[in-house]
């Protein structure tokens, strides 16, 4: 047995105890001790109690049927609702295009949410609320929440964006969420986005190069590492090709992601298959003819 380690915990809590029976001690004097005014229970110039007004506004409150949260709240009535507007609780509405092909519905229809949200809070948490504590069959993707992995991509107020990155203040008390166009939907917001990978992988997004690397790696300048730099960080949320009208009509048209993903290897001075890629897209149909459509533009993640 180590009777040493057993000795020394024996004195750690010893000195523990010791240490918890001054503070109470210390806590207690300095209360005893103190003369002065301090808060309102005992200051004579502090107006009357008033409980009904005073507890309108608190740091901890409940959303309706859910969780606590700590945050700042006042009525509508009571002076801070002007000043703090910016910081308050405010209702909005989210009208969800929901699809369920197992259900008795068998068109897509909107159903709405009134839910509590903060100017502060994402669409993305105004979806979790609902799916967590008003309805757990809402479905939709999502999974970093912070703009990395391109999965809650959907169309807010008729705009492809990442429900994750979009405040609730800058799309107003009532929002209408739908899924990307252009897809099979599989289940409310959910789509098939199969036909965007197979466009994707069609490209060839690797490094192919069959020649010997160097001693230890295939080297790269800065400049040369800085001409793709820009397309390395698209996370394949599909916002911008199914934002593009002729992507709708013809889902074998090609869009943009899978020229942003093919420029990423073309340009990259360690690849060898750039001429492939170039090809592959001439073959593609609008290939290389991507439109100018303002949509398409207000729709990439920044
Ligand atoms: S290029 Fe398209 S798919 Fe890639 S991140 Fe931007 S919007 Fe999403
Ligand atoms: S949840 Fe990952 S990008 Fe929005």
């Amino acid at each position: 047995m180590d009777k040493g380690r057993r000795y020394n915990l024996d004195l750690l809590e010893a000195w523990e105890l010791g240490s918890l029976l001054e503070l109470a001690e210390v806590t207690a004097e300095s209360a005893l001790a103190r003369t002065e005014s301090r808060g309102a229970h005992s200051r004579e110039d502090f107006p009357d109690r008033d409980d009904a007004n005073w507890l309108k506004h608190t740091f901890a409150y409940r959303r309706e049927g859910g969780a606590y949260r700590a945050a700042l709240q006042a009525g509508d009535d009571h002076p801070l609702s002007t000043e703090g507007k910016g910081v308050l609780m405010a209702k909005a509405t989210i009208r969800i295009l929901r699809y369920n092909p197992e259900g008795d519905a068998k068109a897509p229809a909107h159903q709405e949410f009134v839910v509590e949200a903060e100017p502060t809070d994402r669409v993305l948490d105004a979806l979790n609320y609902i799916k967590w504590y008003v309805d757990g069959t809402l479905t939709f993707r999502r999974s970093c929440a912070h703009g990395i992995c391109g999965s809650d991509a959907m169309r807010i107020n008729g705009v492809n964006r990442l429900a994750c990155k979009v405040l609730m203040r800058d799309v107003g008390n009532r929002v209408t969420v739908e899924p990307l166009m252009g897809f099979r939907v599989i289940k409310d917001l959910v789509v098939d986005m199969e036909p965007f990978f197979a466009q994707y992988r069609s490209v060839l997004p690797y490094l192919i190069n069959d020649s010997r690397p160097g001693e230890r790696e295939r080297l790269q300048s800065p400049e040369d590492r800085e001409r793709f730099d820009d397309t390395t960080k698209c996370i394949l949320c599909a916002a911008c090709t199914t934002s593009c009208p002729s992507y709708w009509a013809n889902e074998e048209f090609v869009g943009p992601a899978t020229i942003v993903n093919a420029h990423r290897f073309i340009f990259d001075s360690r690849d060898s298959a750039g001429g492939e890629r170039l090809e592959i897209l001439n073959n593609h149909e609008g290939g290389l003819e991507v439109p100018h459509d303002l949509q398409l533009l207000r729709s990439l993640p920044p």
